[in-house]
């Protein structure tokens, strides 16, 4: 099984944990792409689903499959979120946002009652920073300050799209700051978050109450202990 393939079979695994009917959070990133795209076939197909997308370019692609969205001002009742993660640890904490999108997807995954993120098994590590640096979206009123300050957690990088500057949905930067593998990821939050223009941070830590991952030994899901 390649690394697509992967994607595909965890998407594929997480539909079965969905609800009869209800509310969906719909993640970000090619593979929580794919799931939506399974809640696409599911609608046409008769199914009550309405979503809650975690980026504008998954709300393009849920319109495109006729998937009914909440507003953003309305008051969600969100059952089930599924979204992709950049690196998982054996805690199942998270090291979101390789698109951009971490601070919506946070917002939907603290209003979902359940989260279940989907990887293929090249996502894993025993501690995070191992194999990504954390993103972080900035303010941009004086966020050379906050890179600065930042800078003293990690050598920090603007995220750039081509040759411009990266902007996120919500008209900020994102920088990835390169840690480490982290002992203890609450550490690095507290401090990351004590940054004034911080918005929010790509460590997702206890917001996982499952992880499927595909290997090509087959589908496993990982479950959230207490
Ligand atoms: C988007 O901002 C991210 O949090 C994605 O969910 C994450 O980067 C995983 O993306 P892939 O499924 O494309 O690897």
């Amino acid at each position: 099984m390649n690394q697509n393939e992967a994607k595909l079979a965890a998407a594929r695994a997480a539909v079965d944990l969905l609800p009869a009917l209800g509310t969906l959070g719909l993640g970000s990133g090619s593979t929580a792409k794919l799931f939506v795209d399974e809640v696409g076939a599911r609608v046409k197909a008769g199914a009550a689903y309405r979503g809650v997308p975690t980026s504008q370019g998954t709300r393009l692609q849920a319109e495109a499959l006729g998937i009914p969205l909440l507003g953003d001002a309305e008051m969600w009742d969100i059952l089930l979120c599924v979204d992709g993660a950049d690196e998982v640890d054996a805690q199942l904490n998270l090291i979101k946002g390789g698109g951009g999108a971490l601070t919506r997807e946070k917002i939907v995954n603290d209003a979902s009652k359940k989260n279940v993120i989907i990887v293929d098994e090249s996502k894993l590590s025993a501690r995070l920073g191992e194999k990504w640096h954390v993103p972080v979206e900035v303010l941009l009123f004086g966020h050379e300050h906050a890179k600065k300050r930042l800078g003293e957690l990690g050598k920090v990088s603007r995220r750039m799209k081509g040759d411009a500057p990266f902007v996120t949905d919500a008209g900020n930067a994102i920088y990835d700051v390169a840690v480490g593998p982290m002992d203890d990821p609450r550490v690095v939050d507290r401090a990351m978050r004590a940054i004034p223009g911080i918005v929010e941070t790509g460590l997702f830590l206890g917001r996982a109450d499952v992880v499927v991952v595909a290997a090509a030994s087959g589908v496993r899901l990982l479950e959230r202990k207490g």
